[in-house]
Order: C-alpha cells, then structure tokens, then sequence
C-alpha cells in the first residue's frame, strides 16, 4: 500500500507541475496572441504553444504507460521491454544493451507488469543516479520461471544503506522490487560496486495454477 500511495503521490505530482504548468503557460500564451497586434510576437507564441504541446503529449502517454503499460498487451513482455528500455537509452544518449527474449506463456498477468515495472525501476534509477556510459538489460526464461538482469557500469552505491529506507524522503524504488518480487515467491539480487557499476537480477516464477 505504500508503494501504491507513493505511485499515486508521484502521478499527483506530475498531474500538477508538469500538465498544469503547460496549460497556464499556454493561457499565457493564447492571451498574448489575442492582445499584440504584432505578427513577429504572434508567430512567437505561436510556436512556443506547438512546443509546449508536443511535450505535453508525450508526458501524457509517460504517464498512461506509468499507470498501465498498455503495449505489454499489445506487443508482449519482451518486445515491449526492448522498446522500453532503446527509447530511454535514447533518450538519455547512453550505450544500450537489451537482450529480450520472446518468453514461453506462464506468467500471470499481474507477473508480467511487475516484470515490466521492475524494468522500468532498474532503467529510471540508472538514468537517474548512476552516471554510467551503458546499460544492459536481459530477458530469458529459465527453468523455474524469467530472469531479469539490469547491469550499468556508473557510479554505484551503497545497497544497505539505500535499502534501509530511513531518512526524510524514504527511496521506495528498490523496496518496491524487492516487494513486488516477494509477491510472486521469486528472487532478488542486486550488487553494486563503487566506479563499478550496479547488477541488478530478480526471477519470477512461473504461475504453476495456470
Ligand atoms: N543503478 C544505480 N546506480 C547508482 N546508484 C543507484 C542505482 N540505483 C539506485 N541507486 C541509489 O540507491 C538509492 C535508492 O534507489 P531507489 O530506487 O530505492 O530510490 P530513488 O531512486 O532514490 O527514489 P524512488 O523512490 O523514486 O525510486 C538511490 O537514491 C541511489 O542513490
Ligand atoms: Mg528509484
């Protein structure tokens, strides 16, 4: 339930500064454009509202495949990650890697988008805190179920003291895989050296109700 408040207080945020901010600027904007009778100012605002509106788009379907990673019913677990985790590597200009594996039925459907959240938490953190100049990511079945393993060659950092989750602002991310993992009676590991990098692995079983 914490993980879902902290989600939900995440999506609130992004709702209030990012959509709000570009509807007040292009208000702003649009009031310009009713009030100069100068084109060159006109055509000004005229752009500045495109720009504005492109990125907003493109916030607004971050944020539904936050809330729902719709392509994962579309395209599947493994291409679905490889498209995920090219465009932020793209994104961000970092060396990518992504090994992703068409995967045999035999995850629940509440396994997959943990499979795809954990992903998404292994790529954001590296983008976020490592400063690597790559990035790896594999999907494969094996036996018992389907590794993921998200390697970066950054900065690493302290497991424990990151998974101890005290301080002002408690970092949920990790905690919330290694829950997510729980759930499923599946597998954590994550190891990480200083100038290093970090290896990030989890397995989630096979559903063996299904
Ligand atoms: N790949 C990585 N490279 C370097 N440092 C990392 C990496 N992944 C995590 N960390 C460190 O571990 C900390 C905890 O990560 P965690 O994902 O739990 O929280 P967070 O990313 O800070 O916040 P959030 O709750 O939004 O995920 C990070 O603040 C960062 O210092
Ligand atoms: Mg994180």
């Amino acid at each position: 339930m914490r993980l879902q408040e902290q989600e939900r207080r995440q999506l609130a945020h992004d709702l209030h500064d990012e959509i709000g901010q570009a509807f007040t600027t292009l208000k702003v904007n649009l009031q310009a454009i009713q009030r100069t009778t100068d084109p060159n100012r006109r055509i000004a605002s005229l752009n500045d509202s495109f720009s504005i509106i492109d990125q907003t788009v493109q916030r607004v379907r971050d944020m539904a495949l936050d809330l729902r990673p719709s392509m994962l019913d579309d395209l599947g677990l493994a291409s679905a990650v490889r498209w995920y985790v090219g465009k932020q590597g793209e994104r961000a200009g970092i060396r990518t890697k992504v090994d992703s594996k068409d995967i045999p039925a035999g995850l629940s459907p509440d396994a997959l988008v943990a499979c795809f959240r954990i992903v998404q938490e292994g790529v954001t953190n590296i983008l976020r805190h490592a400063e690597a100049s790559r990035m790896a990511v594999k999907l494969r079945a094996v036996k018992e179920g389907v590794e993921v393993v998200i390697e970066d060659d950054g900065a690493g950092f302290s497991v424990k003291e990151a998974m101890a989750a005290s301080g002002e602002r408690p970092h949920l991310g990790l905690i919330g895989i290694q829950e997510r993992v729980r759930t499923f009676n599946g597998q954590f590991h994550i190891s990480s050296v200083r100038r290093k990098g970090t290896r990030l692995s989890v397995m989630i079983p096979f559903d063996k109700t299904a």
